[in-house]
């Protein structure tokens, strides 16, 4: 996908990179020597959007609550189409946003329009989630959140929050950078725990430039730091620092940060992990890790698609005006009508 000739920089328009550039210097300054973050600083900057449930684009959204005691909730984005109508049954995407675990929400104006894309242009049911942040909420809460909502989805109550064509053993679950390893998880405990669900299936990961590392300073790591605007050692120490809690043996090595590494979990006899496809861009300094995941997949018998995109950065596919966002977007689409077509020949 994307091939395009070896540039020695990013194949982004200036103003995607003045804009990542803002968003790098504000989340610098909001993060703490003393590992907090000053909320209130992003507040200022973080633009944020409501619900609307009027079709805009194609698409109504609503907020929805599942446990107001740990304001865990998501925005559901349902497509009003004509063509998203006729279907029989619509897929359904459980989205994690990226951050790095510490920032964002569904709300963030860039992730309600990426999320709004996703339900028109698939068409799909989307299910942008409210994960708790790191440091406050500190490993494995997101992950629990992450699972609870799949739970929530597949109670019958929830049944009338949806349209009636969805359908749920056409589940996918999708993010990017930290959302990217949440969906991993999260989708490795449904496989694992399948007896918990009744009619959800989750049949799909989409795995966007996701976020995992390790004690290593891989190549990619060392050589890109001044040409990614967004990412660097520095910040994802700062982040990993802030999601693990602290204790013995919980260094960046950890089973969920460095997936595949010494202390990997074995997955080759999960049967029901999902087929993947894996995002990744070529000045991304996190491809190193995103292609060992890929390969660790592969070695563990999974059904796995590398996709690459040799000249973007990480978090290209937030920028519309970036062309290669609307091919991603594409890409995905595909790549969930053909695991939904398996279904029909099962
Ligand atoms: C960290 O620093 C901030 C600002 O100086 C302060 O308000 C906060 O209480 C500190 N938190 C901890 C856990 O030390
Ligand atoms: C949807 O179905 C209606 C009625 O069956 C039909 O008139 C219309 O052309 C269909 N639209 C699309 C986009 O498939
Ligand atoms: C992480 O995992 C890889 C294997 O994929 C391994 O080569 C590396 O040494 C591990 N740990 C570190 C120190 O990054």
């Amino acid at each position: 996908m994307a091939q395009k000739e070896k540039k020695s920089s990013p194949g982004i328009p200036w103003r995607t990179r003045i804009a990542l550039s803002f968003v790098s210097t504000v989340t610098d300054y909001s993060r703490r020597q003393n590992g907090t973050v000053n909320r209130r600083l992003l507040g200022i900057f973080g633009l944020k959007t409501s619900a609307n449930p009027n079709p805009v684009n194609g698409v109504k959204s609503y907020d929805v609550t599942v446990d107001s005691s740990r304001d865990l909730w998501f925005r559901l984005f349902i497509p009003t189409t004509d063509e998203s109508r006729n279907l029989s049954s619509l897929p359904i995407i459980v989205f994690f946003h990226g951050g790095g675990f510490v920032y964002l929400s569904p709300d963030t104006k860039a992730y309600d329009a990426v999320c709004r894309r996703f339900a028109r242009k698939t068409p799909a049911v989307v299910v942008s989630v409210n994960y708790r942040l790191a440091p406050e909420h500190k490993y494995p809460a997101q992950y629990d959140d992450g699972f609870d909502v799949l739970k929530f989805l597949d109670n019958e109550k929830s049944r009338e929050l949806l349209p009636e064509n969805v359908d749920l053993s056409r589940c996918f679950l999708a993010g990017d950078s930290a959302g990217g390893n949440l969906a991993h998880h999260v989708a490795k405990r449904a496989s694992e725990m399948t007896s918990n669900f009744g009619a959800l299936k989750v049949i799909g990961l989409v795995a966007i430039q996701p976020f995992f590392g390790g004690e290593e300073r891989t190549e990619s790591e060392l050589k890109l730091v001044d040409v990614d605007p967004l990412i660097s050692v520095r910040k994802t120490d700062w982040m990993w620092n802030a999601f693990i809690p602290p204790g013995e043996g919980m260094d960046r090595d950890h089973e969920v940060i460095n997936v595949s590494g010494p202390r990997a979990v074995d997955i080759s006899k999960l049967d029901k992990f999902p087929a993947t496809v894996v995002v990744v861009g070529g000045f991304d300094p996190l491809k190193d890790w995103q292609r060992r995941y890929y390969e660790w997949l592969k070695r563990s018998g999974k059904d796995v698609h590398l996709s690459e995109y040799p000249t973007m950065v990480h978090a290209f596919y937030i920028f519309p005006e970036v062309p290669e966002a609307t091919q991603l977007i594409l890409e995905v689409k595909d790549f969930i009508n053909k695991q939904c077509s398996k279904v029909v020949k099962n």
